[in-house]
C-alpha cells in the first residue's frame, strides 16, 4: 500500500457521518446559553460514530490531555481496531460560545490522515496567516508586516487594498494588528470566535468575501484549518506563540524542538488528508442544523486532498 493510501476514498463517507453525528447531537443546545453541555453532546455524538469506523485511529488533536478530558483526549485510540493506522485531529464543537449564543459559523470538524502525518500541536496559541488558492507561493509571508501583506495581496489580485477583506478574531491582543490593517484601507471582518471557519473562508473568497486570515488563535485549530486548506487549495502559515514556560514545556512535551519555526500548511499536514465539517449554526460556508417537525437537517462539507474533491451533503435525520 502506498504511504498515503489509507483507504481515504471509502473512509471519507464515514468521516462525514462523524461530523454529522456531532452536529446533530449538539443541535438541542443551540442558543441555550450552555457551552459545556453543547460541547459534551458533540463529543458524545462524535466519539460514538468514530468508534464505528474500521480504523486503528489515534487522536492527536483532541479535547485536551488525558487528565483534563475524559473523552477524545490526545492519545485516545478510536475506531474498531481493524484497518489503516491513522491520526485524527478533531474539534467536536468549534465555537462553543457561538453555539450557546446561536451566533454564526459554529462547526463540528474532523480530519484524518495516515499515522504520523499531522502536527501534534500543543494547546498554545498559533500566529496564523492564510490566503486562498490561485496565488504564487510566498505572495504573503509571516515575515511581512500586516500592511505589507495587504499591499502584496492586492497587487497579486489586481485590485486596490480597499477591495481586500481580512478576517481577524476580535481580541484585545489584536488591537495593534487591527490598527495597522486600518492604515491600508482594507476591510476587516471581525469574528468573535471560530478561526477554523475564519481560515476556510479564504478558500472560497468569491462566496465569503474574505481574502486573507490573520492573527493568533488555538494551535490545534491551526492544524485543522491547514487540513481543510490542503483539500481546498490555498496557503497557510503558522508560528507557535508562548506566554510562559509552562506553554513552552507543552511544546517540548509534544516533541517540538524549534519553538520559533514557521510551519507551512504542508508542514502541519505532511500527507494526504480527508476533512469533514458540519454546520451547527448558520454560516457563510455551511448552513446550521435546521429543525422541522419530525426531522433535523445537517449540512456537511467533505473533502479529500488527494483528488481535491469537495462534496457538499445535506442529511435529513428523522427525530
Ligand atoms: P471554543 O470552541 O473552544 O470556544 O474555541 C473557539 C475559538 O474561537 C477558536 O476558534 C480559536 O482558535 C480560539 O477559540 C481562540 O482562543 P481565545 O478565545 O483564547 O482567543
Amino acid at each position: 500500500m502506498a504511504k498515503t493510501d489509507f483507504n481515504d476514498r471509502m473512509l471519507s463517507l464515514g468521516l462525514a457521518r462523524v461530523s454529522e453525528a456531532a452536529a446533530l447531537a449538539s443541535a438541542g443546545w443551540i442558543g441555550r446559553g450552555d457551552e459545556k453541555a453543547a460541547d459534551q453532546a458533540a463529543v458524545n455524538g462524535m466519539r460514538e460514530q468514530l468508534n464505528k469506523l474500521d480504523i486503528r485511529g489515534t487522536v492527536v488533536i483532541g479535547e485536551g490531555e488525558r487528565d483534563e478530558a475524559p473523552m477524545l483526549y490526545i492519545g485516545e485510540e478510536v475506531g474498531t481496531g481493524t484497518g489503516p493506522e491513522v491520526d485524527i485531529a478533531l474539534d467536536p464543537l468549534e465555537g462553543t460560545t457561538l453555539t450557546a449564543k446561536d451566533m454564526p459559523n459554529a462547526l463540528c470538524v474532523i480530519a484524518m490522515a495516515p499515522r504520523g502525518s499531522l502536527l501534534h500541536a500543543p494547546d498554545v496559541y498559533m500566529d496564523k496567516l492564510a490566503i486562498g488558492p490561485g496565488y504564487r507561493d510566498g505572495v504573503v509571508t509571516m515575515d511581512m508586516k500586516p500592511a505589507e501583506r495587504v499591499n502584496a495581496l492586492a497587487s497579486a489580485k489586481g485590485c486596490s487594498t480597499h477591495d481586500i477583506t481580512v478576517c481577524v478574531l476580535e481580541r484585545p491582543r489584536h488591537e495593534k494588528l487591527i490598527a495597522e490593517l486600518r492604515t491600508t484601507d482594507c476591510a476587516i471582518r471581525l469574528i468573535t470566535d471560530g478561526d477554523v471557519a475564519g481560515v476556510i473562508h479564504c478558500a472560497e473568497a468569491e462566496k465569503t468575501g474574505i481574502d486573507m486570515y490573520m492573527g493568533s488563535g488555538g494551535a490545534p485549530e491551526g492544524v485543522l484549518a491547514a487540513a481543510a486548506l490542503k483539500c481546498m487549495g490555498g496557503q497557510m502559515f503558522g508560528r507557535l506563540t508562548f506566554r510562559n514556560d509552562d506553554e513552552r514545556g507543552r511544546a517540548e512535551k509534544a516533541g517540538i524542538t524549534n519553538l520559533d519555526r514557521v510551519y507551512t500548511r504542508d508542514d502541519m499536514v505532511t500527507s494526504d488528508v480527508i476533512f469533514a465539517a458540519t454546520g451547527v449554526t448558520d454560516g457563510s460556508i455551511l448552513s446550521g442544523i435546521k429543525r422541522e417537525v419530525g426531522h433535523l437537517t445537517a449540512d456537511t462539507i467533505l473533502m479529500r486532498s488527494k483528488t481535491g474533491s469537495v462534496r457538499r451533503m445535506s442529511y435529513r435525520n428523522p427525530t
